[in-house]
């Protein structure tokens, strides 16, 4: 069988299979159902400084070509994550991710500075810079280079934990922040979040979505990631966790050629918990066949006309 194991930062994933923030709740959820303990990594909901109701509804509609949502970082508050999360996550033998979200520079380093001050296992933190779905934060940080970089830098001086900042596609030019998160010492960036979109009902004439707009996810979502990951892979020397629109191995393979090291599987749980223990298992079986005894020849050998 082939070594999955994979390496960012200081840290060795047993594999490159994580699930994405916001699609597996805090990871806790349902045991008797699935089973995590194969699973690279969870990713946890977004968790912000105070509690959070989120939008109000509808706030989740599926279209013919994917997902939207515009939950609003519903969460329970970084108090509630301490003392109710991470003692069940030390008895869990799968590395935890936490996803961070604010609303200020100064909201993340709080939530950040709140779980450094406790011992707990969990391996990094992802950065959501790149919340499409709230008035404040969220996405104003991972538009713009200069605050990417100094929000980075700023919550670099409060952890030797994974630095992971996740990206944005709706930007001109993702390239640029991921340089930004590199330079201000992020170990690794993760792309790409949620692309804004919308959905009306032609009958009633009125929009699907209760903030009009949301973040549009699913398969139809996997092109604007690819070339996100591989504009990423030719700018950055970091590692890139890939995202958006998963459902198979081969998928898995094609953000691997494209310059992952990395991937989150997202939206296909919602379908199935169980998925990215199948996509694992049928990792493995390709690299099998292919006589390949790790992945990391992979990362980023998509062969390409210019
Ligand atoms: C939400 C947050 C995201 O980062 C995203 O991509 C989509 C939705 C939210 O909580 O609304």
């Amino acid at each position: 069988m082939a070594d999955l194991s994979i390496k960012i930062g200081h840290t060795t994933f047993k594999n490159p299979i994580f699930v994405a923030s916001g699609t597996f709740g805090y990871g806790t959820d349902n045991p008797e159902l699935v089973d995590v303990s194969n699973i690279g990594a969870i990713v946890t909901k977004s968790i912000t400084l105070n509690p959070r109701e989120g939008n109000p509804p509808p706030r989740i509609v599926e279209t013919p070509s994917g997902m939207i949502n515009s939950i609003g970082l519903a969460n329970i508050g970084v108090e509630k994550y301490i003392s109710e999360l991470l003692p069940i996550y030390e008895v869990m033998d799968t590395p935890i991710i936490m996803n961070i979200a604010g609303s200020s520079i100064t909201e993340y380093i709080d939530v950040m500075k709140k779980v450094e001050a406790v011992s707990s296992n969990i391996v990094g933190y992802e950065i959501n810079i790149s919340c499409p779905n709230v008035k404040e934060g969220g996405m104003e940080f991972g538009v713009d280079c200069e605050m990417t970089e100094k929000l980075t830098r700023e919550l670099r001086n409060f952890t030797d934990r994974l630095l992971i900042m996740k990206l944005s596609p709706n930007v001109t030019d993702i390239t640029a922040i991921a340089k930004s998160s590199e330079n201000g010492g992020a170990d690794a960036v993760s792309a790409i979040n949620t692309v804004v979109g919308m959905s009306i009902d032609h009958k009633t004439k009125k929009s699907n979505i209760y903030t009009t707009y949301g973040g549009l996810s699913g398969p139809a979502i996997k092109p604007v990631g690819l070339a996100c990951v591989h504009k990423v892979f030719n700018a950055v020397k970091i590692p890139i966790i890939g995202i958006g629109g998963m459902v198979s191995s081969h998928d898995v393979i094609e953000y691997i050629l494209a310059g992952s090291c990395a991937v989150q599987i997202g939206t296909a749980n919602y379908r199935d918990p169980g998925i990215a223990e199948k996509i694992l298992n049928d990792l493995n079986d390709y690299l099998d066949e292919q006589n390949l005894n790790s992945i990391t020849s992979l990362i980023g050998a998509v062969k390409t006309y210019v």
